[in-house]
């Protein structure tokens, strides 16, 4: 697939996407949503790529879905484009994604942004769910991965006024996992993602999983889950390699076998 609306690079082991339609904010429009799923999803098979980094630009991660391709459409027809089926393959990617927010995270922009798993934020950062201005509500995530972050009351606020929050508040609720000034962001994701990247790939995968499983399983189970998930890991070839590292005092090469 060619592509129009996103940019890609890689280096030492990540993966970096970055939405391309700086004109009018990264809107998201069906296309560049299939593109970046598109994308994610060849990462995510790519064995030279351990992490992934999703970002836009200084002035906008994304203002949300793009208005003028919503504008015209009634119900039935956004219906039957079936789009958000596309957004939930972003759940099923293996690897970490790691996003890199500055600007405008608004809208889907935001529910993007709540699809990474981990993100850093600029200063400058303005995150929220402004559906509600337009007549609507969020579809993709924004009443219910934001509520499981914030919790119902900063959610409900969120939702009802549309409007958004600094990232300074963001970082208060857990939306965000740090805050540095817009000239570090990017390098700040960067570093982290190379830094994840050097860790065994099949235990990041795994813990990623069993993280999110936490949030969806009574407790016993998830503790079951995770007990199976350790048990896995012990069979790996990286746990043997990471243990015999530690004993012979020396740095571990850790292949995802
Ligand atoms: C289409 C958009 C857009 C969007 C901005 N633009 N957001 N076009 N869809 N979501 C365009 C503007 O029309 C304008 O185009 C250009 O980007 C620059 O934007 P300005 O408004 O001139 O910039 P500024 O005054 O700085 O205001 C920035 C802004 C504002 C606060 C982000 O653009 C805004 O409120 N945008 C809409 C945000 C929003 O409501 N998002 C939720 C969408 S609904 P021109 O051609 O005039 O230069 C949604 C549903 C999700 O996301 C469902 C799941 C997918």
């Amino acid at each position: 697939m060619a592509y129009e609306y996103i940019s890609v690079a890689s280096e030492d082991g990540v993966g970096i996407i970055t939405l391309n339609r700086p004109k009018i904010l990264n809107a998201l429009n069906l296309q560049l949503v299939d593109e970046l799923v598109d994308q994610l999803e060849q990462m995510d098979r790519d064995p030279d790529i351990r992490v992934i980094i999703l970002t836009g630009n200084a002035r906008a991660f994304a203002a949300g879905a793009d208005i003028n391709e919503m504008a015209e459409a009634s119900a039935i027809d956004i219906m039957k484009r079936n789009q958000f089926a596309v957004w939930d393959r972003i759940s099923l990617i293996s690897k970490p994604i790691i996003g890199a927010v500055s600007g405008f995270a608004l809208g889907g922009g935001c529910e993007l942004m709540m699809n990474c798993d981990i993100v850093i934020a600029s200063e400058t950062a303005v995150i929220g769910q402004p559906e509600i201005k337009l007549g609507v509500m969020p579809g993709a995530g924004g009443t219910q991965r934001l509520t499981r972050v914030v919790g119902e009351r900063k959610a409900l606020e969120m939702l009802l006024t549309g409007e958004p929050i600094s990232a300074k508040e963001a970082l208060k609720y857990g939306l965000v996992n740090r805050v540095v000034p817009v000239e570090a962001y990017y390098q700040e994701a960067l570093k982290l993602a190379k830094q994840i990247a050097q860790q065994p790939p099949l235990a990041v995968q795994v813990i990623k999983k069993a993280v999110y499983k936490a949030g969806d399983l009574p407790l016993q189970e998830g503790m079951d889950y995770e007990r199976n998930s350790f048990y896995l890991l012990l069979a790996s070839e990286d746990r043997k390699e990471g243990m015999q590292a530690f004993l012979e005092k020396r740095k571990p090469r850790f292949t995802g076998h």
